[in-house]
């Protein structure tokens, strides 16, 4: 087993659909290069479906907590944050299901948890040294959904606008949104610039704090 002497500097990044959360995480791991920083989507740990049809699995309520595999999404932060490697499961999008293939990530002394829920679980919170909420008005969220939705995730304008007032908007407002009062910052309009500076800048120094 492959262990680590110090706890990893662990940040959550929640906001709803189409906020940036993939943007902000990315631009950390960019900064910083993967032998210092794994990212883990939330996305890749929605329940498994296989055992419902294919034609019935577009119908489910992807944004409802429920959705996702907690047990197997705390297992393996609390296993990174133990040094031990994981294979992350691969979700695909278009079929609405996992594929598979599963992904292995490694520990690192800095690991981000980005997803609609990051923010919403207490013992992923805790496991938390920096809570990070992106808050990006709705009207550009659902503009960027329905671009992505439509060239990477094979959807047509119908569905993405159906699914948005079916279930998207309700559950953002019941349960994505109020978590924003868990965060330790909100970045306002996305993955903006001098928010991910002052995030670039706090790890640096985490990761400065960590060499010999
Ligand atoms: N979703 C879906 N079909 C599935 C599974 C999930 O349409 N089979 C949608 C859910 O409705 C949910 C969204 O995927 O709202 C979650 O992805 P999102 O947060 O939009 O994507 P990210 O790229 O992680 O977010 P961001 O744009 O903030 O980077």
């Amino acid at each position: 087993m492959n262990t680590i002497s110090f706890q990893p500097f662990i940040i959550g990044v929640a906001g709803g659909s189409g906020s940036g959360k993939s943007t902000v995480s990315q631009k950390v791991l960019a900064a910083f290069g993967a032998d210092m920083v794994s990212v883990v989507m939330q996305d890749d740990y929605y329940c498994d479906q296989t055992h419902l049809a294919p034609e019935v699995r577009p119908q489910q309520n992807y944004d409802h907590p429920q959705a996702f595999e907690w047990s197997l999404l705390v297992q393996h932060i609390q296993a990174l944050r133990n040094g031990q490697a994981i294979e992350m499961p691969e979700y695909d999008f278009t079929i609405h299901n996992r594929s598979n293939r599963t992904i292995p990530v490694k520990p690192a002394p800095v690991i981000v948890i980005e997803g609609l829920f990051a923010l919403y679980d207490a013992d992923l919170c805790d496991m938390m040294s920096l809570k990070i909420y992106v808050d990006t008005a709705s009207d550009i969220r659902f503009i960027r959904r329905m671009q992505r939705d439509i060239t990477e995730r094979g959807r047509s304008v119908e569905s993405v606008v159906d699914q948005y007032l079916e279930t998207v908007r309700p559950m953002h407002k019941q349960f994505i949104e109020p978590t924003k009062r868990n965060a330790d910052i909100i970045i306002p309009h996305g993955a903006n610039g001098p928010a991910v500076d002052m995030i670039t800048t706090k790890v640096a120094s985490v990761i400065e704090q960590l060499k010999p």
